[in-house]
């Protein structure tokens, strides 16, 4: 017999349409009211929306999340916080330190997800947290909590209970020591959305970052300083990253760097010292490798034996540079501190081949706003990103004491500054 197709295939209501004639439904976002929170969800939260907090122990998860439930609560939403790993006094204890008032949210200290969920029904909870993913358990599944099988079916528990009452649900999660989240990847799936929190053991320096969002682009860093009250948001990070440096320094070079979306300005300071074992590097903030091969490079193209110097390299204010176009502005550093020239006032980018080929880089434009933003008048950047220039035209009008120095070779740059007072930039620079 032939199905009915006028009431689909068994009873399903769903039909195929037209992708033009779907209507772009307008997502109403609940702001976290902290805006590097809301930066890293894409723009807020979504009404349903599961998402996973994760991070190393310690690293302040429990702290941002009882941060934002307070806040949240004092701006009249109904937040219901539930903890698995502490007590009421320990609760109390983390949200006396907190600047903001967390006595509106309604605290559960309870693992058992059915119990939870018949507190959630009672409460009518706006948003909930949950403190922790692994140690919540239900009655009704095998295994001990942080089982995969549990956190399967705890985390599919809430996620029903989300999309139902279309709410909300932070579930906290801790990373293994590989830095993956503890329990199966298929957790990572059954979520809308993944954000990990990361930061320098000892160090303030917080960032929170999207790796999965189904609402919004992963490309939203969300940056925090932790203090004695709880976490700060960083608005202005180049502003952190630069504030007192040593402006009469050598070895001292600025870079405009790209994480995710986000520019920020960041300085390299290199020392470098003659003669005694040529074998030891410190190297904080970038990638060891890299540095080794733009020293070498800085030998071969200045026809400098360096095998005898030692060379520190490091990025100030506990920051990890992963973005290439920090090779100029490490070289750069290097030569600063070599040849005991100041180059404070200026920021470089731009990626070195072997032979010390400057090469352009990716979101130019970005770096080079961001630079005038600051306040800096002389950027070096690589001469095939001279298209940038037209797109920040407008910047540039407003500001015509600056100066934008191409090169394609460090060879270029070396001669100039080894040649200070003959100096012709202009001449100089690929026009
Ligand atoms: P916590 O939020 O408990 O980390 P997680 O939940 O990720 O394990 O934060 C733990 C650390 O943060 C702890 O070492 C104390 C520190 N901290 C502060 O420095 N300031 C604060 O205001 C708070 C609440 C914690
Ligand atoms: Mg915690």
């Amino acid at each position: 017999m032939l199905p009915n197709f006028k009431s689909g295939f068994g009873g399903s209501k769903s039909a195929a349409v037209r992708m033009g004639d779907i209507k772009a439904q307008e997502v109403e976002r609940i702001t976290s009211h902290c805006k590097e929170l809301d930066r890293a969800l894409g723009g807020g939260f979504i009404p349903g929306q599961t998402i996973i907090l994760g991070g190393d122990p310690g690293i302040g998860k429990s702290t941002l999340s009882m941060q934002t439930a307070a806040t949240l609560s004092q701006n009249g939403k109904v937040v219901l916080y539930v903890a698995g790993e502490e007590n009421l006094s320990q609760l109390k204890a983390r949200a006396d330190r907190l600047k903001a008032d967390a006595s509106a949210i309604i605290v559960l200290v309870e693992t058992i997800v059915e119990v939870i969920l018949r507190n959630a029904k009672q409460f009518n909870p706006d948003i909930i947290f949950i403190d922790s993913i692994q140690t919540t358990y239900s009655n009704l599944s095998r295994g001990v909590p942080g089982q995969t099988n549990q956190l399967k079916v705890v985390t599919q528990a809430l996620t029903h209970f989300a999309k139902e009452r279309n709410i909300p649900i932070i579930l906290i999660g801790h990373v293994t020591k590989a830095g993956g989240l503890a329990g199966p990847k298929v957790l990572e799936h059954m979520v809308d959305t993944v954000l990990y929190f990361e930061g320098e053991e000892g160090m303030p320096l917080r960032t929170l970052r999207a790796v999965k969002n189904r609402f919004g682009n992963i490309q939203d860093v969300g940056i925090f300083e932790m203090h004695g009250d709880g976490l700060h948001e960083v608005p202005d990070p180049s502003k952190l990253f630069l504030q007192g440096r040593d402006m009469d320094a050598t070895g001292s070079m600025v870079c405009p760097v790209v994480d995710g979306n986000r520019c920020m300005l960041v300085e390299i300071q290199a020392l470098v010292t003659g003669g005694m074992t040529g074998s030891r590097s410190t190297v904080i903030g970038l990638d060891r490798k890299r540095v080794k091969q733009l020293f070498t490079t800085f030998g071969n193209v200045a026809g400098v034996d360096v095998g005898g110097i030692d060379l520190s390299l490091s990025v100030a204010g506990d920051v990890t540079v992963k973005d290439t176009a920090s090779d100029l502005a490490i070289m750069l550093s290097i030569i600063s501190k070599y040849l005991d020239m100041n180059v404070c006032d200026v920021v470089a980018f731009g990626e070195i081949g072997l032979s010390g080929e400057i090469r352009p880089v990716s979101q130019a434009p970005q770096r080079i706003k961001e630079s005038l933003r600051v306040g800096f008048k002389k950027i070096v950047l690589p001469a095939g990103n001279k298209e940038a220039e037209k797109l920040v035209a407008k910047e540039l009008e407003a500001r015509p004491d600056v100066e934008l120095l191409y090169f394609d070779n460090i060879s270029q740059i070396i001669r100039m500054m080894c040649e200070p007072p003959a100096l012709d930039v202009d001449a100089l620079s690929m026009e």
